[in-house]
């Protein structure tokens, strides 16, 4: 069941045919051949040795070898659903259309079927869910105007406005390079000397940091769009999902506790409230800007690492997304789904957000090594409409992108024998006027402290508690260069937050083993656990 023609001349795959003697339970190899026996390999004698031309052995083996792809470089852990989004036809109490012309939200009760990858970033395929990590929130809108990918986060907000840091700010995160550990002094080495970062440091290290499962949490395109409606017109959007269920996180004790039993919780209980019939909803909301600079603002409306107040820019409602069905295959849904911030459709539009547009680049580039060039030929990530492109052939072309009745000879345009032709256009063009020096520079208005201050007041105690609890833990472990700079940020924040971290660092100091002398008696203990055995 997918779009465009089979590869010319060899029909589809796997037509049902039997041999005799076969039935539908039949094992065969790739090949078709059936096999008849799957218990021992093809010897000279029982005791072997065995034989080089022993086809069904090594299609099998070798086939195994190759199971694995390379996990994704960031949010390998993953759960994915499927589902629907369904549009209010409205933003808030004005019609959808007075901003944006894209299909998909202008009906009332109109349909769109999606598939929601939630993630941890920092380790691999299988790690922990209970880590202190952003959580990934990446929705594939199927429209009738192809995919549309919102790929975010679960805080808002980021770490850094330029992209051209991330690969540093990853490699900070993950484990050593020396050790395989991850290493609080390598993280808060980075941020150090990130001050943009204290903003998102303040969610990551409060209990938002860790969300009790992925049905309880919040999602955020974090990064700013635009909105293009009939007359060409563009405003800036900013996206918001918001549970149905209610946001819940855990204390660092909770999560130790959970972590102990079960690794993968949050998997688990996204799989398991699907299998139950309850399906988790988001209600998907916008905040809404005029285009433009807004030097009134004390933050860039670019800017990432800011949130835009939301006395000042309500959030409005415009649709609701259902999870009702889990993968059949994680393998070739989950782990083959390729989200990119640049899969927009006709009514959505980029703004000038520099993350945005760097990571832009990012997605479709590493899904290419990843997944390999073809892979929006995958029926995860292929579009479920229409599709007629030239592109042609590169490992694993599964199809050819032509519609029916095509020349099959005309793999290019123009062409006055056959061939895909261009679209019509259906309204004006969004045009923004750009212009200025080519220079490297950060934008002016950084005021990197503002809005880390706002969130520490907004805390409700046991919330700041918490975060000044895991702050002094992890900056315990780290150089005293490291240390003071992090004060610096913190008292620069709110000067109570500032004066309570750097005194959870002394009682640190004074009383406690760091959470890495912990580990290393944990380690220490490890090694002298268990009973001797004798071979
Ligand atoms: C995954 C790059 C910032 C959310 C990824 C992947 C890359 C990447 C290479 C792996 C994709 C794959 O293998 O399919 C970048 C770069 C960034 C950036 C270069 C900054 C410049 C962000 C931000 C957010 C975010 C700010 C949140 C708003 C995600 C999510 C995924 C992801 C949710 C996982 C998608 C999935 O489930 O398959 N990112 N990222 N990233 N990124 Fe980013």
């Amino acid at each position: 069941d997918h779009t465009g023609t089979a590869v010319q001349g060899v029909g589809n795959a796997n037509d049902g045919r039997r041999a005799e003697g076969e039935t539908a339970q039949t094992l065969t190899t790739r090949q078709g051949h059936p096999v008849t026996n799957n218990q021992n390999s093809r010897t000279v004698g029982s005791r072997g040795p065995m034989t080089l031309e022993n086809y069904q052995f090594i299609e099998k083996l070798s086939h195994f070898d190759r199971e694995r792809i390379p996990e994704r470089v960031v949010h390998a852990r993953g759960a994915g659903a499927h589902g629907v989004f369904e549009a209010y036809g409205a933003v808030g109490d004005e019609p959808v259309s007075k901003y944006t012309r894209a299909k998909l939200f202008q009906d009332k009760g109109k349909q769109t079927p999606v598939f929601v990858r939630f993630s941890t970033v920092g380790h691999g395929t299988h790690s922990p869910e209970t880590l202190r990590d952003p959580r990934g929130f990446a929705v594939k809108f199927y429209t009738e105007d192809g995919n549309w990918d919102l790929v975010g986060n679960n805080l808002k907000i980021f770490f850094i406005r330029d992209a051209l840091k991330f690969p540093d700010l990853i490699h900070s995160q993950k484990p050593s390079p020396t050790t395989n550990l991850q290493s609080a002094e390598r993280i808060f080495d980075f941020f150090a000397g990130t001050p943009e970062a204290t903003h998102m440091i303040t969610l990551l290290y409060s209990p938002w940091g860790i969300p009790a499962t992925y049905r309880f949490m919040q999602g955020s395109g974090v990064n700013t769009y635009k909105w293009v409606n009939e007359q060409g017109e563009g405003v800036l959007v900013k996206y918001h999902w918001e549970p149905v269920q209610g946001i819940r996180n855990l204390t660092q004790a909770d999560a130790d506790k959970i972590q102990a039993t079960n690794f993968n919780h949050a998997s688990q209980d996204l799989h398991d409230a699907i299998e139950r019939g309850e399906y988790p909803q988001w209600e998907l909301l916008v905040q809404i800007m005029e285009d433009g600079e807004h030097p009134e603002l004390d933050f860039d409306p670019l800017d990432d690492t800011k949130i835009w107040p939301r006395e000042q820019f309500p959030w409005r409602p415009v649709g609701m997304m259902t999870l009702n069905r889990n993968p059949e295959n994680v393998f070739a849904e989950t782990e083959q789904a390729a989200f990119g911030t640049g899969v927009l459709v006709d009514g959505l539009d980029f703004s000038d957000d520099k993350m945005l547009q760097g990571r832009t680049f990012s997605y479709s580039d590493t899904q290419r090594y990843r997944v390999g060039p073809n892979y929006l030929q995958l029926p995860i990530n292929a579009p479920k409409k229409h599709v007629a492109t030239n592109q042609r052939d590169g490992q694993m072309a599964y199809r050819v992108d032509t519609f029916t009745g095509q020349d099959a000879r005309v793999n290019y345009e123009p062409s006055l024998l056959s061939g895909p032709k261009e679209a019509p256009r259906r309204a004006p063009d969004h045009t923004p006027r750009v212009e200025g020096n080519l220079i490297r520079a950060s934008i002016e208005r950084t005021n990197n402290f503002g809005q880390a201050g706002e969130q520490y007041r907004r805390f409700e105690d046991w919330e700041r508690d918490e975060l000044v609890a895991n702050l002094a833990g992890a900056l315990s472990e780290c150089d005293p260069r490291i240390q003071a700079r992090m004060l610096e940020y913190f008292r620069a924040a709110d000067a109570d937050y500032g004066r309570r971290v750097e005194e959870g660092l002394k009682e640190k100091a004074a009383q406690r083993p760091s959470r890495e002398q912990q580990q290393q008696q944990a380690a220490q203990a490890a090694a002298g656990l268990g009973r001797e055995a004798k071979p």
